[in-house]
């Protein structure tokens, strides 16, 4: 009868008993977020509901809180007798009860027949990823993007905000960070220079606008890695003081935060600072990420830092820099996350540190260690969940197909994200395209159980949901071009690798030749100056 994305545990309709017709007069239990279903009525049926404490009238829609719901995110809807109920434990499901009736309602044209509803997620983790370093996307994007995620019941909004790229969050003590790091001179498509980044009031709009939503805004600072932003601004926080720009173009980039000078620690202690006073939710994403050690191998203070912690390598230097900071968000009663991308030996990862799971192993036994030690688990893998990838390779059909839970216990997987890395991302109009309907799919795997998705019933449900994206005006992606042809698929693939052939590749090469030299004269200096 409905077809709801993400599908709800249970719904039940009778023809035989008397529904909910939305008329003028219909009212709405006052809610900090009645007036979200307001407008949606005013846009979508043209007509007016008012906000009313329930006095038990006809007509009316009837928010509760109910202990007796027992998931925190969980809700019942009833239509019954001319009344919608909606009720759950938290606020958080009085929120969804009452998006799953704004799809239902567009769905009937405002005629509702008798109809039970019983819901709550299956994951309590359900992300989307923005990258704002390598593109800036300015407040109203983000608030954009979390109105998109509230339809789909998401509930994490992971915030990129540092990158090669750019760094694009004011941090006080290092003005410098913005002024100078969030501009990079040109990028991937064009001569033109490109910057922006969000002020501590921006932030504040931001995470207000989302916590009404239910969204948790987790902010990322990516290091050791990712970093050339920062330290084109800050040359000392390198291995070598090297003088970089802001990075152009995209590619791992091989001069990191140095892991071995106190002095790196402090700015990210500084940094982290600020960050907890502006994203007071609990949780940093601290990257991890790509943290290629060319630099570290030949780095006098990296190495003496590894000598001193009897550390066996770089890959343990890692650890011990990971460590540190999550030792330091510890003490602040914060939590932290990281990528599991590149980490070469992830048992020397604290198990208290939660893993974005992107590079998921073939066998889920190296997660099913990592879940036995305690390590919270979101399914992040890059095949199918980056929806910055062609749709060629992430086609709708693999997304639907793909099971979100990374052990064969459900308990042991915190959730999923969909991840939108914004290297050929310039603008929302390409960011909508490759999200949506790919997006929808995710939602469901996050929040509706084991059956879903399922591609099958994805097509089924799919003419209703475009047109709920439809009410937002959103670029998406048509049905048939999200699972394209065998030919489309392969010219599309081979249009995307033509980012392979970019000059990263040569340029890290001759760069680590004068990296090498430069290092060699630092070890003679630091030799010189302890004689
Ligand atoms: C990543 O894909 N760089 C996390
Ligand atoms: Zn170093």
């Amino acid at each position: 009868m409905y077809n709801i994305i993400p599908q709800p545990v249970s719904i039940l309709t009778s023809n035989d008993k008397k529904g909910f017709t939305l008329h003028a007069g219909t009212t709405i239990t006052p809610s900090p977020f009645s007036d979200i279903f307001i407008s949606f009525v005013r846009k979508t049926l043209n007509k007016k509901v008012r906000e009313h404490e329930d006095t038990g009238e006809e007509k009316s829609i009837i928010l509760k809180l109910d202990e007796n719901i027992s998931h925190d995110e969980g809700y019942t809807l009833r239509c019954e007798n001319r009344r919608v109920f909606i009720n759950a434990k938290t606020e958080a499901g009085l929120f969804y009860g009452l998006q799953t009736l704004m799809q239902m309602l567009l769905q009937t044209n405002g005629k509702l027949p008798y109809t039970l509803i019983e819901d709550y997620p299956r994951f309590s983790y359900r992300g989307f990823m923005l990258d704002s370093g390598r593109y800036f996307f300015p407040v109203g994007d983000v608030k954009r993007i979390a109105d998109l995620m509230a339809l789909h019941k998401l509930n994490v909004l992971h915030w990129h905000l540092t990158e090669d790229q750019g760094f694009r969050v004011e941090i006080k003590k290092y003005p410098l960070l913005t002024q100078k790091g969030s501009v990079r001179s040109h990028t991937n498509f064009n001569r033109k220079p490109h910057g922006g980044y969000y002020t501590a009031e921006d932030i504040k709009e931001i995470v207000g606008y989302c916590r009404k939503r239910n969204i948790k805004v987790i902010p990322e600072f990516d290091i050791p890695g990712h970093s050339s932003a920062a330290i084109a601004c800050y040359p000392y926080l390198s291995c070598l003081d090297r003088k970089l720009e802001v990075a152009t173009h995209w590619g791992v980039k091989h001069d990191i935060l140095c892991a071995g000078k106190e002095s790196t620690y402090r700015f990210v202690f500084d940094v982290l600072d600020e960050l907890m006073q502006l994203f007071p939710g609990g949780v940093i994403h601290i990257g991890g990420d790509e943290a290629v050690k060319m630099r570290w191998r030949e780095c006098p203070y990296c190495q003496k830092a590894i000598r001193e912690n009897s550390l066996r390598d770089e890959d343990e230097l890692q650890a011990y820099f990971m460590s540190r900071v999550n030792d330091y968000l510890k003490a602040h009663s914060f939590k932290s996350v990281m990528w599991n991308y590149d980490l070469n030996r992830a048992d020397d990862i604290p198990a208290d540190i939660a893993w974005t799971v992107c590079a998921s192993p073939a066998d889920g036994k190296a997660m099913k260690e990592e879940a036995m030690r305690g390590r919270k688990l979101i399914n992040t893998a890059a095949f199918p969940y980056y929806l910055d990838l062609p749709y060629g390779w992430n086609t709708l059909k693999r997304v639907c197909s793909f099971n979100p839970a990374l052990t064969d216990n459900e308990e042991d997987t915190l959730g999923v994200e969909g991840c939108m890395w914004t290297e050929y991302v310039p603008n929302m109009k390409v960011l909508e395209r490759k999200a949506f309907p790919r997006l929808g799919a995710i939602a469901e795997a996050g929040w509706a159980q084991k059956d879903y998705p399922s591609f099958t019933t994805f097509l089924y449900k799919a003419e209703d949901y475009l047109k709920l994206l439809d009410v937002y005006s959103v670029n998406y992606t048509a049905i048939k071009r999200a699972h394209p042809s065998f030919a489309v698929k392969h010219m599309s693939s081979l249009w995307f690798r033509r980012r392979v052939f970019h000059w990263q590749g040569l340029y890290n090469l001759f760069d680590d030749a004068a990296a090498k030299r430069e290092a060699e004269e630092l070890r003679e200096k630091l030799k010189n100056n302890c004689e």
